[in-house]
């Protein structure tokens, strides 16, 4: 007996017929995954072709009291989808849910990321956000904290991929949620800031905090919103980057005269 061949091949007759017994299962599994791989490529083209469901939410998004633009709302609901599920997503400062809206909607669309939005609602606004989320669909999706942002941060303990910031405009507040909330920011996870270029308070801090820093690439600007991706340290041409972009904005500055404190 031939010490190389299988017994399968000396059943059969010891013909060493290894194309039928290991070539073809191989070449089958290539040739399924190869054709499943082309098949996901194109849902993936299709999926991002589909502006039905953005379309609807800037018309749902339309009936909601708030300042969001619905440029700054697409930038939401974009990096919302793309979460990749390595943390959750928080919002402070909820109001009436124009921006959570944006947030569930994008991600009902990527990987049903949850969405923490938090608020105190002091001004009596939690029972119209609670009826505008409703009114959206995302209700399974939003996780309403009613409380400060400080508050909320001492409790927190889930890691964050993506955090929009739109609460108490003074410099310390917005200074004090950006040191609060910065650590629990996984790598690569993306802060984003509103009303950057009319209110003295975000405007300086993420000058301070993003626009100058050496932990975030990808630094931009959407109409008054600064966002960037955190990093442990950035690159020479994150940091070049990130100062063309602070020169655009103090350009966006002077066209848009108005400060509030
Ligand atoms: C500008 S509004 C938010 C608008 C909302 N993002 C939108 O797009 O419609 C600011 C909100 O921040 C909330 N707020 C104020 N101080 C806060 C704090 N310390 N922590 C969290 N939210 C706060 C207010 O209750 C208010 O609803």
């Amino acid at each position: 007996m031939r010490a190389d061949l299988c017994p399968q091949q000396i059943d059969s007759g010891g013909k060493a017929d290894i194309r039928h017994s290991t070539v073809l299962p191989v070449l089958f599994r290539f040739l399924v995954i190869s054709v499943a791989r082309r098949l996901w490529s194109c849902l993936r083209i299709i999926g991002r072709h589909d502006h039905r469901d953005l379309d609807e939410t800037r018309r749902i998004a339309a009936r909601v009291e708030g300042w969001l633009t619905d440029e700054e709302g697409e930038l939401l609901y974009e990096l919302a989808k793309d979460c990749l599920g390595r943390g959750v997503i928080v919002e402070i400062g909820s109001w009436k849910g124009r921006s959570t809206i944006w947030l569930a909607r994008g991600s009902k669309q990527g990987r049903k990321t949850k969405v923490y939005a938090i608020d105190p609602h002091k001004k009596s606004s939690l029972a119209d956000f609670k009826d505008n989320i409703k009114m959206a669909r995302v209700e399974d999706l939003v996780v309403p904290i009613v409380k400060t942002s400080a508050q909320a941060a001492g409790e927190f303990s889930k890691p964050v991929e993506l955090i929009f910031i739109d609460g108490n405009h003074h410099y310390e507040m917005v200074e004090l949620d950006f040191i609060l909330w910065f650590p629990k920011v996984v790598e690569n996870g993306t802060m984003v800031f509103h009303d950057t270029t009319n209110f003295f308070g975000p405007k300086k801090v993420v000058e301070e905090h993003i626009y100058r820093s050496r932990n975030f690439r990808s630094v931009k600007l959407v109409n008054s919103v600064t966002l960037g991706e955190k990093t442990r340290k950035n690159a020479f041409k994150d940091r070049f980057r990130s100062n063309v972009w602070l020169c655009i904005k103090k350009v966006y500055e002077v066209l848009e005269p108005h400060t509030f404190t």
